[in-house]
């Protein structure tokens, strides 16, 4: 039995774990590929703009709900929802501040693991001299794509290592286990990115193709630009880019907060650690594999095929053009970037679920981290067994897209607007290092909610082809990747769970979504659990 005494070890260490909770996979993987696939220079406006208005407030918001509910004892979203209410409802909005984590560490882990895999590899020269088709037939056969019923023996194990290292660390604490790992982990990704980005800078012209050139790759990143600016998909995946990569509307945020000392800062804090991550994002993030990509493969071969493999299946092949000593540095400094970067996030991705049952149940640090440890091996399974079904995607757009929308609405309403901006303003402000801007108090309290409000109703109800004009006409259809259109299946040739006596992705999709409700309703009756105890040990 122990009583939740955590704490964090020094400001510097804060910093850096709500750096590290921040820079993850998003930054290099997810970020590039989006900005690419939205138009490049006319993503950076979007982006700008839902960082200001959305995503600063959001990090003021949560650090200092965190703050506030540490000040209580509690250390999960449920419960520091609840101490900022008398209505009782409210904690099950905070049951999403675990859930979210949960569902998202599955998959995280999955992913964090390849990094690991392919460091070693890069370690051991596997990729050198491969052709770009071997390159991709090596991934293929390593996530087992498309060879029907083997086991991929090696990425399950590559799993467990990166499962049992996450949990492991978990187990060492606040201090002993996150902080120290942030404190190395940080420094180490900034320079590994750093070098990574300066090979991109002066590469220059790679392959043979016209527009094959790194700096092509940067400016069509970098140059803003004006035409696709009204574009509402292009407003819906910036913003969606902000809450993922800032891990706002999350969970993470006020769990680490709950461990802050009462007057601890939290505007310049908060300040320090978002600005971090813009800072890894667009200038680190936006500096390698796009233009790299560019330099020797051309920027319409780079359109037509960003995705988020090709990290694993184009970069290798690249880095292999530069000669066998630099093609293995390379290697080793991409993917053990990845690598830091993915741990930091999965670590904090553990948190809420470790500060919610140490809290209620007295769970020890140990036993808090071995039941997550299996929580997250059950619901990964899933996403490993029938990654080609996409059982994987699944998970990320319910767990790492949908929710975080609506967790952040459901928060900042509870905020502004039951708790008051007028004691929520001086949460934010008080033992501050530095004047939050006033205009904030406004924005805070109807620009955020707002715009937040607008995401959610047109990710919603987004139209076939992103016609947005046929709103409310007759020439009206509802797009499959809308989020009423995805739970109805819009738009698939196939929507039977068995066809000639097989079992179909839609099956698989199905089956993956009952069981994220399951675990959403367990949560849910968890913290009911939580809450009667509270009840009888109060009176
Ligand atoms: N922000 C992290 C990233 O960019 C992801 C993350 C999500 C981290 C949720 C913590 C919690 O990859």
């Amino acid at each position: 039995m122990s009583k939740n005494n955590e704490a964090w070890g020094s400001r510097v260490g804060l910093i850096l774990a709500m750096a590290g909770n921040a820079v993850g996979l998003g930054n290099f993987l997810r970020f590039p590929v989006k900005a690419v696939q939205n138009g490049g220079g006319a993503f950076i406006i979007p982006y700008l703009v839902s960082f200001l208005l959305m995503g600063i407030p959001l990090l003021w918001v949560e650090w200092s709900m965190g703050r506030f509910g540490g000040r209580h004892g509690d250390h999960s979203t449920p419960f520091i929802l609840d101490n900022m209410t008398k209505k009782k409802f409210w904690k099950y909005f905070g049951v999403f501040g675990i859930f979210t984590n949960i569902g998202v560490m599955a998959y995280y882990t999955y992913i964090e693991s390849w990094t690991l895999t392919y460091s070693i590899k890069s370690l051991k020269g596997d990729f050198l001299g491969m052709d770009i088709s071997q390159v991709v037939q090596t991934f293929d056969n390593y996530v087992d794509m498309g060879s029907g019923i083997n086991l991929p023996w090696l990425a399950i194990a590559a799993f467990l290592v990166t499962l049992s290292i996450n949990i492991w660390i978990l187990s060492r604490g606040l201090s002993g286990g996150i902080e120290k790992v942030a404190k190395i982990a940080m420094p180490i990704l900034i320079a590994f990115g750093a070098f990574l980005a300066i090979m991109a800078i002066t590469l220059g012209k790679g392959g043979d193709c016209a527009d094959c050139n790194s700096h092509i790759g940067m400016g069509f990143l970098w140059k803003p630009q004006w035409d696709t600016i009204w574009s509402p998909k292009v407003w819906l995946e910036a913003a969606g880019q902000i809450f993922f990569t800032l891990s706002v509307g999350m969970g993470t945020i006020q769990c680490y907060s709950s461990y802050l000392k009462k007057k601890d800062d939290i505007a310049l804090n908060a300040m320090s650690a978002g600005w971090m991550n813009g800072f890894v994002e667009i200038v680190l993030g936006a500096s390698v594999v796009i233009p790299i990509a560019v330099g020797y493969l051309g920027l319409d071969w780079v359109k037509e095929n960003a995705n988020f493999m090709m990290a694993f299946k184009t970069m290798p092949y690249l880095f292999d053009q530069w000669g066998p000593v630099l093609a293995v540095i390379a290697g080793l400094a991409w993917f053990g970037l990845l690598f830091f970067a993915g741990i930091t996030s999965s670590l904090a991705m553990g948190t809420p679920w470790m500060g919610f049952v140490q809290d209620e149940f007295k769970w020890s640090r140990n036993k808090s981290a071995w039941t997550l440890g299996l929580v997250i091996l059950f619901l990964a399974m899933p996403t490993i067994l029938f990654f080609e079904y996409g059982v994987f995607d699944e998970y990320d757009y319910w767990t790492g897209t949908v929710s975080l929308v609506v967790f952040a609405l459901a928060e900042v309403i509870l905020f502004a607007w039951v708790f008051g901006m007028d004691k929520g303003w001086k949460e934010i402000n008080y033992g501050s290092d530095m004047k939050v801007p006033t205009a904030y108090k406004f924005i805070i309290k109807y620009v955020t909610p707002v715009f937040i409000l607008v995401i959610f109703l047109a990710s919603l109800i987004q139209p076939k082809n992103n016609d947005w004009g046929s709103l409310f006409t007759s020439r009206y259809e509802l797009d499959g990747g809308s989020i009423i259109g995805k739970i109805l299946h819009v738009g698939e040739a196939n929507t039977a769970w068995m066809v000639d006596g097989s079992l179909t992705s839609v099956f698989y999709v199905d089956m993956s979504r009952l069981l994220l409700v399951l675990t959403f309703v367990g949560l849910g009756l968890m913290v009911r659990y939580a809450s009667k105890l509270r009840q009888k040990n109060a009176g």
